[in-house]
């Protein structure tokens, strides 16, 4: 298996980052990766103005983040298979051409940004469009449309997504402060697989 992790330049890329070869990274070097993340083969990743990874991230297959603006997904959040996520947009509303097929100044691209929070999940196929935040802990069913923020620790479902139920938080919080007091040093640094007990090793 060739990891793309070690091949590509990306800004910055942690420690057991696994990019599968069949992934496809556009502008790497926008691209900051934490550590033990996961990219699936047939991911599509345009880096865009700036694009975040935070740590224990999976993004898989199928999924593509692409619109050319700011893109941010931070610790134990993860996207299912088939994600759409756009940073940015053509106007749809009238005030210009459309595509970038057709040049400046007949074309006007909004570029944004799109950010997800530290244990968000998002289901599979759902589509989030540019300017949404998802919050802390939110999880958006699958096939959901998302054209607006979603609130912390709820779980949302739909198109356009609205509000399901509380997602309860303790449980995952409880893990989290777990999972660090095991797999990062005293100095807050990670510790890899390759230096830990064997118990914890793959
Ligand atoms: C959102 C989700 C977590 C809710 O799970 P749940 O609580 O077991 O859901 P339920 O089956 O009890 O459904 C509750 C209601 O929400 C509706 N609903 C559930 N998921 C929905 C979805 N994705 N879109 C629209 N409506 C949905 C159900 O139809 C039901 O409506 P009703 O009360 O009118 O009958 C789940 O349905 C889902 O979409 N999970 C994502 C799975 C996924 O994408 N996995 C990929 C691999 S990680």
């Amino acid at each position: 298996m060739t990891n793309q992790a070690h091949s590509l330049k990306f800004a910055d890329v942690g420690q057991d980052v696994i990019i599968w070869p069949l992934a496809k990274i556009v502008s790497p070097e926008g691209i900051s990766i934490g550590d033990s993340v996961i990219i699936d083969d047939f991911v599509f990743i345009m880096g865009g103005s700036k694009t975040v990874i935070g740590s224990f991230v999976h993004i898989a297959s199928f999924t593509s983040i692409i619109g050319g603006g700011e893109f941010t997904i931070e610790d134990f959040a993860g996207l299912s298979g088939g994600v759409r996520i756009y940073t940015g947009n053509e106007d749809y509303l009238g005030g210009s051409l459309t595509n970038p097929a057709v040049p400046h100044p007949y074309r006007i691209p909004i570029r944004s940004f799109v950010h997800i929070k530290k244990h968000a999940i998002i289901g599979a196929n759902t589509v989030i469009l540019p300017g949404v935040t998802i919050g802390e802990g939110a999880a958006i069913g699958a096939n959901s449309l998302v054209t607006k923020d979603c609130k912390p620790w709820t779980i949302y479902v739909d198109s356009p997504s609205r509000p399901l139920r509380p997602r309860p938080q303790d449980r995952i919080l409880e893990l989290e402060a777990q999972l660090h007091r095991e797999l990062y040093d005293k100095k807050g640094n990670y510790i890899p697989k390759s230096q830990r007990e064997d118990d914890y090793a793959d």
